[in-house]
């Protein structure tokens, strides 16, 4: 089939250093799946990237740790198109010019925004921060995909995608169909603490790790709280190694190891070892297909730049129109 018969699809992520299980599960395995049968763009969001830090010194070998995951996690871009943002500067543009269609308040009620304030006990939030989401509606809409596949956390954003899309269509004519959220069913993926897993909790597992790396991760692994000793039954169903089971195991597995922890039949080190042998062979052919790539850089910086001339000659036809519409020049 034609490139331009198929549903387009958009998407993106920080290079805010290795991917992790969680957005691996969350995203990233999803973004594999729909290169199968739709135009895909993914691209790294390194201008995204200046709002959690302006020290831009780890961003190069970031994005380029973050491809050889991409690519290990079987992204192929012969079928996909993978960019960085800040190589197909016609983002900015948009960005710009939504800037002035976009009230301030719908930015400031965005949940991601104030979480951000508060969590990082930002005094003076910059205007990048606040213009996060909208510089995010540029990224989708330039490509004006049918799709885009994202977690639960960056729903508001396409939503607010949606409105942006209308307001400008409303004020200069149609130019941007409206995506939807692809929602990927993210399973639960606790980390090692059994909080949700998360880089500012250093309670990852990534997709870098070797094996032993995963297994000295895995055995101390926070369980149930009422498993003190050997002897005392459990509850899987409050068991953050138990939702990795639900995540990896097979189902006969999965009920000995439910089963075995009710009955206190088996202890927790056996119920993660039977884990570890579920877990560490897909994650293992994960790891040694990145570490062919990690090994050349050159190559994902080459892949890179020629996904991001692609994506230019489509976000340069967008703005031809855009420019049309907004009939400023003579
Ligand atoms: N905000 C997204 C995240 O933190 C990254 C992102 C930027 C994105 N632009 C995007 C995702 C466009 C999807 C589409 O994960
Ligand atoms: Fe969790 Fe397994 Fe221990 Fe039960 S036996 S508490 S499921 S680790």
């Amino acid at each position: 089939m034609a490139r331009g018969a198929k549903d387009r699809v958009l998407s993106g992520m920080r290079p805010s250093g290795r991917v992790h299980l969680g957005n691996y599960l969350g995203a990233l395995v999803n973004w594999v799946k729909l290169q199968e049968t739709m135009d895909c763009y993914y691209f790294v969001a390194d201008w995204h990237a200046l709002t959690d830090d302006l020290d831009t010194s780890d961003v190069p070998g970031n994005t380029v740790e973050m491809l050889a995951d991409w690519l290990g996690a079987g992204l192929d871009p012969e079928r996909a198109t993978l960019f960085i943002q800040s190589l197909v500067p016609e983002h900015a543009e948009l960005h710009l010019l939504f800037s002035m269609t976009t009230p301030v308040t719908w930015l400031e009620r965005v949940p991601t925004y104030r979480e951000r304030i508060e969590q990082q006990h930002l005094e003076s939030p910059s205007y990048g921060l606040l213009g996060y989401p909208l510089l995010q509606s540029a990224d989708i809409l330039m490509y004006k995909p049918r799709w885009v596949p994202v977690g639960i956390d960056q729903a508001p954003h396409v939503e607010l995608t949606r409105e942006v899309a209308r307001r400008f269509n409303n004020t200069f004519g149609d130019v941007f169909p409206e995506p939807d959220v692809k929602l990927t069913e993210i399973p639960k993926v606790p980390g090692t603490d059994g909080r949700k897993m998360s880089k500012s909790y250093n309670n990852t597992i990534d997709l870098a790790d070797d094996a032993e790396t995963i297994t000295r991760k895995v055995r101390p692994m926070v369980t149930d709280p009422a498993r003190k000793r050997r002897t005392d039954p459990g509850n899987p169903d409050i068991c953050p190694v138990f939702d990795l089971h639900k995540i990896f195991t097979p189902p006969a597995d999965q009920e000995w190891a439910a089963t075995g922890c009710r009955t206190a039949g088996i202890g927790c080190l056996d119920c993660k070892d039977v884990l570890l042998k579920h877990m560490l062979p897909p994650l293992t052919a994960i790891r040694e297909r990145r570490q062919v790539f990690a090994e050349k850089p050159a190559r994902i910086v080459e892949i890179l730049h020629e996904g991001s001339r692609r994506a230019r000659g489509v976000a340069q036809a967008t703005m031809h129109d855009v420019r049309a519409a907004v009939h400023l020049t003579p």
